[in-house]
């Protein structure tokens, strides 16, 4: 078998962001071992990284971050150099709905990750790293000025958010007590291929080609700071091998849209692409109950990590949402076969019965 440099363990990866980051790592660095841990949820789909399957630098790895023994097993037969840690529960509503499913997944399952590495790695921390991928969320929510900076205090809202934050406080206690190797990041919403249509973009992407209605919570005024996946999994390269150990660093596409906004583009950009007279798919939108604890505005300042480790979004967010509205219309063999099942349950709870 072939002397990997480095084994990388990277949970979550069949997920939205997780592949992205699989896909780069095993892409750019042969030299690298990537194991995919992943519990293949209703969010995990293999099919996101069919093009992988027969890389020599590629293993997939079923299983749950809340099997404590489990996860101190995989470090003892694989001798992970690194963790880049994505597995979790991350849409707000449903843990609005079942919160106790990200209070397992995100707070124990990442304990167990934490004991696993500080277990394994206590006698030579060198070249070790874990790295903690979190959420904007953690900070709260902003009025109408002002920026998220690496300084702001924690301030969760929902059992998503609050779930996070704790995870990312014990990530830092296991350093700042153990000396556990670690960093961690924080970034705003993500959008592009891949993404559960739960979440806004790809649920009013799939509703518009349906011709079903846009369920706009609120009075759509709520603001939201827009990174291109493929951004963020490149900042994650850029952290994991350039980022100082201990540190925090936010990820931002420095690019806020009022949801209203943002749903007029989306759907102006579908009627081009669908061939459908302009304002057809406008006509969709339906102002619905607001979300419970509804965070007003999010808007991170990544100032930090572009100018100390000289990241920037590379994609404009008209050339992104094209793009991504490209891929789902060219992929909706992958839409219709993750919006059977399970999918038509949650949207019923969700948006017909609520
Ligand atoms: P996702 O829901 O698309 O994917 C999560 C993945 O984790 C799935 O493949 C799922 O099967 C796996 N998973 C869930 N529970 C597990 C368990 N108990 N054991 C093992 N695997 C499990 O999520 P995403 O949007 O790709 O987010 C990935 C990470 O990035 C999360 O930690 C999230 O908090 C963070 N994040 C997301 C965004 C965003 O906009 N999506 C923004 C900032 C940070
Ligand atoms: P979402 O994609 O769930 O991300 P997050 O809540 O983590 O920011 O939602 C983005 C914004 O869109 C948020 O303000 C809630 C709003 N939204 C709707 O108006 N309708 C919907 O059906 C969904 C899923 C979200």
């Amino acid at each position: 078998m072939k002397d990997f440099k480095k084994h990388i363990l990277i949970t979550g990866g069949a997920g939205f962001i997780g592949s992205h980051v699989v896909r780069l790592f095993v892409n750019k660095y042969p030299d690298y071992c990537i194991y995919n841990l992943d519990k293949l949820t209703y969010a995990g789909n293999l099919a996101n990284l069919k093009d992988l399957e027969d890389k020599p630098n590629y293993r997939f790895i079923k299983a749950d971050i809340v099997d404590g023994e489990h996860m101190l097993n995989l470090f003892a037969e694989h001798k992970f150099d690194g963790v880049i840690h994505l597995a979790a529960e991350s849409h707000v509503d449903r843990s609005i709905a079942n919160p106790m499913e990200f209070i397992m997944t995100n707070i124990v399952g990442t304990v167990n990750l934490l004991n696993a590495a500080k277990f394994h790695w206590q006698n030579d921390h060198s070249g070790k790293l874990f790295f903690h991928i979190s959420t904007d969320e953690v900070y709260g929510s902003l009025g109408e000025e002002g920026f998220f900076t690496e300084e702001t205090s924690y301030d969760p809202h929902s059992p998503y958010s609050a779930s996070k934050a704790s995870s990312d406080h014990l990530v830092r206690a296991y350093h700042d007590t153990f000396g556990l190797p670690m960093v961690i990041s924080n970034c705003s919403n993500n959008y592009g291929p891949n993404q559960f249509p739960e979440k806004l973009i790809p649920l009013f992407i799939n509703n518009i080609r349906n011709n079903k209605p846009l369920p706009v919570y609120g009075k759509g005024e709520n603001v939201r700071d827009w990174l291109y996946v493929v951004d963020h999994a490149n900042a994650i390269d850029i952290i994991y091998h350039k980022g100082r150990i201990g540190e925090t660093y936010n990820i931002g596409g420095n690019n806020e849209w009022k949801n209203i906004d943002l749903i007029r583009v989306l759907c102006s950009v579908m009627d081009e692409k669908l061939k459908r007279p302009a304002g057809t798919s406008e006509k969709l939108i339906t102002f619905v109950k607001d979300r419970a604890g509804h965070d007003l505005r999010y808007a991170i300042d990544s100032g930090k990590l572009q100018r100390e480790l000289d990241w920037t979004p590379s994609l404009q967010f008209e050339q992104g949402v094209s793009l991504t509205v490209d891929w789902y219309l060219n992929n909706q063999d992958w839409l219709d076969e993750v919006t059977s099942g399970e999918y038509l349950k949650y949207y019923e709870e969700q948006y017909v019965k609520r």
